[in-house]
């Protein structure tokens, strides 16, 4: 058997998050895993790890919502979501804009272009996820822009997958293109995310050209927020 981790790579997703509420309580994830699967009467996947916290809401409440992110929105944002589990950090506060879809399932607003709420009817254990199939409650957009790409996230923001994602590849094994790096080069050993001194990293006021060695010590990985002590050389 002959699998190629570059050809898992071409295939293409979005990027969203899909919250659910239990007890009073709310929480959500970054996914990569909402796909549409049937029209008359529309229906969605989301595919979630058994270990994430938004699992156990959507299994207990059995229902979610899902919003579609904007390309502009910012790593801190998709660190929050996509590596941060709502066990140890409360995700949903003062700065997220909760909204509640007609039926009363909560949306996070920010970086939204718009929300799909879906009620399970059907799940599909696969192991370490499930595949959540949820009819569609409602649907409405929320602001203009263009959706974020899986494809946008990993070649222009250059963000990685977590390791619960259901599309995470270890990095041993990640393809060729990936690998080639130069000695200036620093990943983070929590998520992965890769500092590159050609890019800088804007969104927190660094310039390109900065050298990973000149960062303020107060500089963290604007993905999963540790900071440089955790970074490794490439
Ligand atoms: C790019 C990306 C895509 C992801 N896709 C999924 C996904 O489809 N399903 C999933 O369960 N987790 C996915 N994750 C991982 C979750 O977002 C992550 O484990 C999160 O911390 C879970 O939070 P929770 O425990 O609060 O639910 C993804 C993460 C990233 C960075």
């Amino acid at each position: 058997m002959s699998i190629s981790v570059d050809v898992l790579f071409q295939v293409t997703y979005g990027l969203y998050i899909v919250t659910a509420e239990s007890e009073g309580k709310i929480n959500g994830c970054l996914i990569n895993t909402l796909c549409q699967v049937n029209s008359e009467p529309p229906t969605f996947q989301v595919i979630l790890n058994k270990l994430n916290l938004t699992h156990e809401y959507i299994a207990k409440s059995g229902r979610f919502g899902v919003s579609i992110l904007d390309q502009n929105v910012p790593f801190e944002f998709l660190g929050r979501f996509g590596f941060r589990s709502g066990r140890q950090t409360e995700k949903i506060d003062h700065t997220i804009t909760l909204l509640r879809s007609p039926e009363g399932v909560p949306i996070v607003g920010n970086y939204a272009l718009s929300y799909l709420s879906c009620e399970v009817f059907k799940t599909v254990d696969v192991d370490t996820h499930t595949l959540f199939i949820g009819k569609l409650l409602s649907a409405e957009p929320l602001s203009s822009g263009i959706p974020l790409t899986y494809t946008y996230y990993r070649e222009v923001k250059k963000g990685k997958t977590a390791r619960n994602a259901p599309t995470y590849v270890s990095l041993e094994k990640t393809p060729s293109t990936f690998q080639e790096a130069s000695m200036a080069k620093y990943m983070c050993n929590v998520c992965g995310y890769v500092y590159d001194p050609a890019l800088g990293d804007p969104d927190s006021g660094v310039a390109a050209g900065t050298p990973f060695e000149s960062l303020p010590d107060t500089w963290v990985c604007p993905v999963c927020g540790v900071g440089k002590d955790q970074f490794s050389k490439m």
